[in-house]
């Protein structure tokens, strides 16, 4: 795909896209661009990327657990671009598979820390900007595991139910402001964090999908394309499945 080659529906936006240098957060920053958005990359870390490819305006490694250092980027942005209209909170990890009696703390809090906690700091770094203005759309990537749960994902799962919860309190909170607080529950996507699992997982996979086939990152970024554009508009506080019909 190349930059600027989409239909202009998100024109003169400025989005943030977390965990942007990779996966579904790299094929969302990409289509956001050639839809005419300047869109600014968020990650922890950029070495699979090292030198700019089309993907983003501006990019700043940041960890995203970190509430100081996210408050201190959002500033920059601001200062920078004027003003954030769109949040992607996609950053997230994942540690395998662990019986719940198993789990570590550690483990716990990483995945809590980054996939839940890290999407409160991004807010809290630019709603004050967004409610200002008085637009904003605020993008939250869950799981399916959300919901249906999988043996040895007590953490994740707690994690995506915790960023489900968050997306209904922030529609509430902030919809008077007229910012827009939606989710995505995508299902399996081929990216790098499901690397470790082999093909027979995969095959298990597309065996329950009716659609037949596992997910892509442009099918989520496609999902979360709709619901920042201007076609959108009236859908708030929704989570809307991007899994090729996986969940009931
Ligand atoms: N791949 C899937 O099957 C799948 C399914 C459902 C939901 N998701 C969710 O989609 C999102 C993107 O996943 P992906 O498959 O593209 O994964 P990925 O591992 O390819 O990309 C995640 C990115 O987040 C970044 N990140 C991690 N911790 C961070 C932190 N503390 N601060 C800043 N950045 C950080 C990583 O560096 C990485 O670039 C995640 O929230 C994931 O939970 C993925």
């Amino acid at each position: 795909m190349n930059a600027r080659a989409g239909n202009g529906r998100l024109e003169g936006r400025v989005a943030i896209v977390t965990g942007a240098s990779r996966g579904i957060g790299r094929a969302t920053a990409l289509l956001f661009r050639a839809e005419g958005a300047v869109v600014i990359g968020w990650d922890l870390s950029w070495r699979e990327r090292p030198g700019p490819d089309g993907a983003e305006d501006l990019r700043a490694e940041v960890d995203l657990r970190d509430a100081e250092a996210v408050r201190f980027e959002g500033g920059r942005v601001l200062d920078a671009a004027g003003r954030v209209d769109i949040l992607v909170n996609n950053a997230g990890v994942t540690r395998g598979f662990v019986p719940a009696e198993s789990l570590s703390a550690p483990a716990w809090d990483l995945m809590l820390d980054t996939n839940a906690r890290g999407a409160l700091h991004a807010v809290q770094a630019v709603v004050p900007a967004m409610k200002a203005r008085g637009y904003g759309r605020i993008l939250n990537v869950s799981s399916v595991l959300a919901r249906h749960g999988f043996p040895g994902q007590t953490a994740y799962a707690a994690s995506k139910a915790a960023i489900e919860g968050m997306t209904r309190v922030w529609a509430k909170e902030f919809g008077p402001w007229g910012i827009t607080v939606n989710a995505v529950a995508p299902g399996y996507v081929r990216t790098a964090m499901n690397e470790a699992n082999g093909p027979e997982v995969e095959r298990q996979v597309v065996e329950r999908t009716p659609l037949g086939r596992l997910g892509e990152s442009e099918d989520v970024a496609r999902a979360l394309l709709f619901l920042a554009s201007a076609d959108g508009s009236f859908v708030t506080g929704a989570v809307l499945p991007v899994d090729g019909g996986f969940s009931p």
